[in-house]
């Protein structure tokens, strides 16, 4: 069976880790649990232990086997670590490598998949301090599982109630134990959007957030896969694991990444190349009143150049208005690839800067595949499973 270490920390919503620890037993995990002192405060070992059937940890220094490191080998048996509830405090405390209690010593003792689920008072949250940690720590991959708003303990509105036990829940099953389809393979990855430059001043871009591209790149490495990304000035950070190179124009994404398309085994267009860029670069400021007409000439087709030269396989990413399957299906032939994947741009709850998106996948040979509304890594996760079974 798999276990699911649960890091628990001194937040008012310390109970709801009871549920998910049931939760998580009924999703066949063995839950080993790991209290703060903070925890501790308003919930008890006892109870975690009853819960769970399993010895909880609470002390750095505490060896259950005697001349057994217990960070090192809690750390060595999780599947996945699940920190829920995550105070500020221990967010703010393992984005930087602090290792002063036994939660915060077997996180960085551990290096598998890991959920971080936050709860704490809106100021708290929105806090600098606090958001920078949880972007350190989505960029070391983690999955964090959004606080809900509303009213918290201490009645204040706003961002920072303890996200559903079902998400969390869904959050940790799609992450434990994925499948290494990719272990060994290596795979390229384009993010983001491009920017072309009108003068020095201005730029023709798009609205890409880059979180497809960034939760393509983390699904990739969690399936095993070495993985290089080449961005645009995109606003999700990457992993850190990842080999990232960051560019701003069509041209320079496909320089970056010919060299790595070469030898790839899979290629995933999911950056928002533009498709035109202004003919003539001005030197200095276009005054106000002096632009006229800007004249566009078209960029390289990014992915289908990178097609081309790959001995393994290219998926395109298409944003269509209203599911646009057709439009997208052109694609396949225009770019050369084995298949595209689908975001419908005129639904608000999905794709551009949306943590969720909804794919269509269209192959060559006509199939047709959908992911339904999931969180990106998730949708990320099935639309390589999907290419990986295919190969099989
Ligand atoms: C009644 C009470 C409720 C608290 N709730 C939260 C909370 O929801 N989230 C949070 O980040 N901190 C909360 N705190 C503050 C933390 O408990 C405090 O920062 C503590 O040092 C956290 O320790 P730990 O992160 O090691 O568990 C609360 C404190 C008190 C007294």
């Amino acid at each position: 069976m798999r276990t699911a270490v649960l890091g628990v920390s001194g937040s008012v919503a310390a109970y709801r880790a009871c549920d998910l620890a049931r939760s998580l037993m009924r999703e066949e995990f063995v839950v080993r649990v790991c209290l703060t002192d903070g925890a501790q405060k308003f919930v008890s070992v006892a109870l975690f232990e009853a819960l769970t059937g399993q010895p909880c940890l609470q002390d750095t220094f505490e060896e259950p086997e005697r001349g057994r490191m217990a960070h090192i080998d809690w750390a060595r048996s999780a599947s996945v670590l699940v920190i829920a509830p995550a105070t500020a405090n221990v967010i703010n405390k393992i984005a930087n490598g602090y290792a002063d209690d036994m939660l915060t010593t077997l996180a960085l003792a551990y290096t598998g998949p890991m959920v971080v689920a936050p709860a704490m008072n809106p100021s708290m949250f929105a806090h600098e301090a606090t958001r920078a940690s949880l972007e350190t720590l989505r960029a070391r991959a983690a999955v964090i599982v959004e606080p809900d708003e509303g009213e918290v303990a201490c009645g204040e509105q706003g961002q920072g109630k303890l996200a559903s036990v079902e998400q969390i829940v869904n959050a940790v099953t799609s992450v434990a134990n994925v499948a290494q389809l990719l272990k060994g393979k290596t795979v390229l990855v384009t993010s983001g959007p491009t920017e072309e430059q009108l003068d020095d001043v201005r730029v023709l871009t798009n609205r890409s957030s880059g979180k497809m591209g960034a939760a393509v790149a983390r699904a990739a490495l969690l399936m095993g896969a070495e993985v290089t990304v080449v961005a645009g000035p995109q606003r999700a950070p990457l992993p850190l694991q990842s080999q990232n190179i960051s560019v701003r124009t069509a041209q320079q994404m496909l320089d970056a990444a010919k060299p790595f398309a070469k030898t790839a085994d899979l290629i995933v267009g999911v950056a928002a190349v533009a498709d035109y860029r202004p003919a003539d670069k001005v030197e200095g400021k276009i005054r106000s009143g002096e632009m006229g007409e800007v004249k566009l000439v078209p960029n390289p087709d990014v992915l289908a150049e990178l097609s081309k030269l790959t001995k393994g396989r290219s998926i395109a990413f298409a944003a269509e208005p209203d599911g646009g399957i057709e439009k997208a299906r052109e694609k396949i032939e225009k770019k050369g690839v084995y298949a595209v994947a689908v975001n419908d741009i005129g639904r608000s709850d999905i794709a551009f800067d949306s943590e969720y998106n909804d794919l269509t996948l269209l192959f060559a040979d006509g199939r047709e595949a959908s992911s339904g509304r999931m969180s990106k890594l998730k949708c990320a996760l099935w639309l390589l499973t999907q290419v990986c079974e295919e190969r099989a």
